[in-house]
């Protein structure tokens, strides 16, 4: 069993970490960027070889495994050496392998026939009740199929998964579904999976963790996992909370349907460590079990080339096979362009709030009321606490005068003047409960700017405000001959939303300017889902709570949202293909606000908008796409035949297709892109096709709604079916005039008849 004794060792980093996990602060980053690469160092390496062979024509893993040892015996001079340094195989989704490499083996492998990318093999980070309902998705909606849920498969990629919970419970359901092919890898720490928790499985070709840091099984550790999970297929739980904050029914998105986890992170000293090679091995069995759906919340700090990049890989083959992948955005926004996880055949989701504020308040003896804002479990016994600034109370003696302790640096503060007080601290990445919590503080006030939509648990009774509310604090604290306060335990009022959470990660998307990303925001700040019983709520060594639900935010939490609204239309509509479950999802989505703080990014925010599951089983029209479709628009982004055939393992050619900037724009996506330079008038032309999924009969008119400077036609701008399944084609035409200084205009594309509205936004960047 855990002990947190030992897998916590250094609480400071681990808490930073924890922090971290959930608003990404770059530390990640800057540690890759300051590795030195020598050529002597052999580093893991995957050597990605595109759509594997045909299990039919004898491929196997035996084949497979052959095929790499002579390619990397080819290099390494020796069977030995290439036995050694050989991870992995793939072969049943895809073809490649991982290896450890010296950067010149590397080189010489990829230019091996059959090679599509060779890549180091570097980490990738982690990126309720009420989040159903905000999103107009009630219990009874979700329980009127759930037979049909019971045949979907929801496979989640992740840090594990706590099989005791009740969320995993298989009480009242039937057989495994008769398809599934994957397994669980029990252990003596993992000794089942069930008719919910249908498998189970992990990868570590990590060389660290140690293993005593981390179940060596699909157990969950750090509580990330489970968490997901229980989001996208939970069971339906009565009165969850944790400690009675944010109290309700707990569901996933589709409760009747089954998990399977495939565990990739791992607990480390700096933070969950979940290595690229890892991560396509799970891809490669997931696809192959015959998962519904992937889920997937991790991700790189930047967006990378989608063949180099191992979640979209894992994303492309699992399209071919009908699989839709939902990836989080990730966690570094507002940043323009900091999208991660963009291919455009996978679903990028952002994060953004629910009506409900995790509220707590603090109280000032001169009875001014604070609205702070924290998760804050703790109810403070005595009726007030004597309050100080933590720059007035140095450990002078200890070295640290007010500069440290202003902002409470470990050790700065003096301990015979915080005993028992609530100290005032200007927010610094170091954890200032911590300081407090060593100096015997009893509580602390945490002044903080950045953030200010999202809540996070301390280990004290601890309440984050505003510099401007902290001025009322100060006021208090030089005026009051012995000023007290009280932080109070968290209540949830309503507030307007959903807003867009200031840390999601926006468009424009990097890798291919012209598909806009993220393509949909679903709820992603102060989640309340499941969590391992023995996952303590923060790494302190110190730390007693150890809750059956967390509360926690991140993209991390949007995505399996988004999964789950998946996996509901699948019930519905098991025969549509990824692209027609994304394309039901965006044109159906609640429309965002713009002027709301918090959505000015507009579109770069929220994509078209935030998930509907209710209406995406019904959306009317789909813009659908097939692989034939993501090729030509690999094509124009200047992949060329050799790659491509490799990828796809047919013999799909880019001798037809031009290649040209503006490829992106033939993509039969459900929303429109133009990407244009200042000071230049621009004409963009869209070509799409739509399908008929609602009534046989019926006639939709075009309604457009075009940005002030900017003409917007539809050639035709009425569409009649007469069948189901027609398709019907239009134009779609943006002109604008030059543009002087950076803009982003929002404009939108909807299709309607009767009660159908089929929603496209529009969206143009002039940069
Ligand atoms: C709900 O949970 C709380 C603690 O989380 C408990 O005190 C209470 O008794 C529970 N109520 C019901 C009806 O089960
Ligand atoms: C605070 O409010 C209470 C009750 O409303 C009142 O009795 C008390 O005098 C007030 N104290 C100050 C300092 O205003
Ligand atoms: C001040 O810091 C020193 C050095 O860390 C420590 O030994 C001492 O206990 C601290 N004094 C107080 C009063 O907190
Ligand atoms: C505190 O000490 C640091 C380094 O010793 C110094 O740079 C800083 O100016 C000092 N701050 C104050 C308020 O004296
Ligand atoms: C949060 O911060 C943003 C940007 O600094 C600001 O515009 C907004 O008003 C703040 N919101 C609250 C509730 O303080
Ligand atoms: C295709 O691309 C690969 C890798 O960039 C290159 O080695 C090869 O020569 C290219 N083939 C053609 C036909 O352009
Ligand atoms: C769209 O425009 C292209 C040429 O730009 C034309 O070939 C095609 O027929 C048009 N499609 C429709 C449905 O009007
Ligand atoms: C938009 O259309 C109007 C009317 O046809 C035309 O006068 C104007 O120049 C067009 N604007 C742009 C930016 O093309
Ligand atoms: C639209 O109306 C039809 C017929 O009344 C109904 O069957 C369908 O469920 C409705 N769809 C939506 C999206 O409301």
């Amino acid at each position: 069993m855990i002990s947190t004794a030992t897998a916590m060792a250094a609480p400071t980093i681990t808490y930073l970490l924890f922090f971290m996990i959930f608003i990404l602060i770059m530390l990640h980053a800057q540690i890759f960027c300051i590795e030195a690469s020598s050529d002597e160092d052999k580093k893991l390496h995957v050597v990605y070889m595109g759509q594997a062979p045909s299990q039919d024509n004898g491929h196997s893993y035996t084949t497979a495994v052959a095929l790499h040892l002579d390619m990397l015996e080819s290099v390494h001079g020796s069977r030995e050496a290439a036995e050694d340094s050989l991870k992995y195989s793939y072969w049943k989704s895809f073809g490649g392998f991982a290896a450890m490499l010296s950067s010149s083996h590397a080189q010489q492998l990829s230019n091996m026939d059959g090679v599509v990318s060779v890549f180091e093999s570097k980490e990738v980070q982690l990126l309720t009740t009420r989040s159903w309902d905000f999103v107009g998705f009630p219990a009874s909606a979700q329980n009127n199929n759930l037979g049909y849920q019971s045949d979907i498969i929801i496979g989640v990629i992740d840090t594990g998964i706590w099989p005791e919970s009740e969320s995993f419970s298989d009480t009242g359901f039937g057989p495994v579904p008769s398809k599934w092919k994957g397994g669980c890898h029990t252990t003596a720490d993992f000794p089942a999976c069930n008719k919910k928790l249908v498998g189970a499985k992990f990868y570590r070709t990590l060389p660290y963790p140690a293993p005593s840091f981390d179940f060596l099984s699909p157990r969950d550790l750090f509580g990330h996992g489970t968490h997901t999970s229980s989001t996208a297929a939970g069971n339906h739980i009565k009165n969850a909370s944790l400690y009675g904050i944010a109290k309700g029914d707990s569901r996933g998105g589709v409760p009747g349907a089954r998990i399977a986890m495939y565990k990739v992170c791992w607990v480390a000293l700096i933070a969950p460590a979940c290595s690229y090679a890892d991560i396509l091995a799970a891809f490669d069995d997931a696809i192959d079990d015959s998962v519904d759906i992937i889920s997937i919340s991790l991700g790189s700090n930047i967006a990378l080339n989608y063949f180099e990049d191992v979640i979209a890989i894992g994303a492309f083959h699992a399209m071919k096979k009908g699989i839709l992948v939902s990836n989080s955005a990730g966690n570094s926004g507002p940043n323009k362009g900091s999208v991660v996880n963009s291919s455009p055949w996978s679903l990028t989701v952002a994060a953004s709030t629910i009506d409900r504020k995790m509220e707590s308040e603090l109280l000032l003896g001169n009875n001014i009321s604070i609205q702070g804002l924290s998760i804050n479990t703790y109810t403070m016994e005595q009726p007030w606490y004597p309050l100080v600034y933590g720059g007035d109370v140095a450990n002078i003696s200890g070295g640290f005068n007010s500069s440290y302790s202003s902002i409470c640096e470990p050790g700065s503060l003096d301990s015979t003047k915080v005993k028992g007080k609530i100290v005032l601290c200007y927010y610094y990445p170091d954890e200032p409960d911590d300081s407090v919590y060593s100096a015997g503080g009893a509580g602390v006030i945490i002044i903080l700017d950045s953030l200010n939509d999202t809540a996070f648990t301390w280990f004290n009774p601890a309440t984050v405000i505003s510099s401007k509310q902290g001025e009322l604090v100060f006021s208090y604290i030089n005026s009051a001959r012995s000023p007290i306060a009280k932080i109070q335990k968290t209540t949830t009022p309503k507030i307007s939303a959903p807003i867009v959470a200031s840390f999601s990660s926006r468009g424009y998307n990097p890798i291919t300017l012209e598909i806009l990303k993220p393509d949909i925001t679903a709820p992603g700040v102060d989640i309340l889902a499941s969590w391992p019983s023995k996952t303590p709520l923060t790494y302190y060594t110190e730390e007693t709570r150890y809750p059956d639900f967390n509360i926690i935010s991140g993209t991390s939490m949007s995505c399996p949202h988004a999964a789950g609204a998946v996996g509901f239309i699948k019930s519905y509509h098991n025969d549509w293909s990824p692209a027609a479950i994304k394309s039901a999802l965006m044109t159906t989505a609640f429309v965002m606000d713009p002027t709301l703080v918090g959505n000015g990014d507009a579109e770069f925010g929220y994509g078209a908008g935030q998930i509907n599951p209710l209406m995406a089983i019904d959306p009317g029209l789909v813009y659908d796409a097939n692989v034939d479709d993501y090729i030509n628009l690999l094509c124009t982004e200047g992949y060329n035949d050799t790659t491509l055939r490799l990828v796809t393992g047919d013999s799909s050619s880019c001798d037809f297709i031009e290649p040209s900037k503006i490829g992106a724009r033939k993509l039969n996506y459900p929303s429109i892109m133009v990407f244009t330079a200042l000071e230049k008038s621009f004409q963009a032309e869209f070509p799409r096709t739509v399908t008929n999924v609602g009534v046989a009969k019926s006639t939709y008119k075009a309604i457009l709604s075009a940005p002030s400077g900017i003409n917007v036609t539809v050639e035709p701008d009425t569409l009649s079916f007469t069948s189901l399944n027609q398709k019907l084609s239009f134009n779609v035409t943006i002109e604008g005039g030059s543009i002087v200084s950076e803009t982003l205009l929002s404009g939108a594309l909807t299709w309607s008849y009767a009660n159908y509205t089929v929603r496209s936004p529009i969206t143009i960047y002039a940069i």
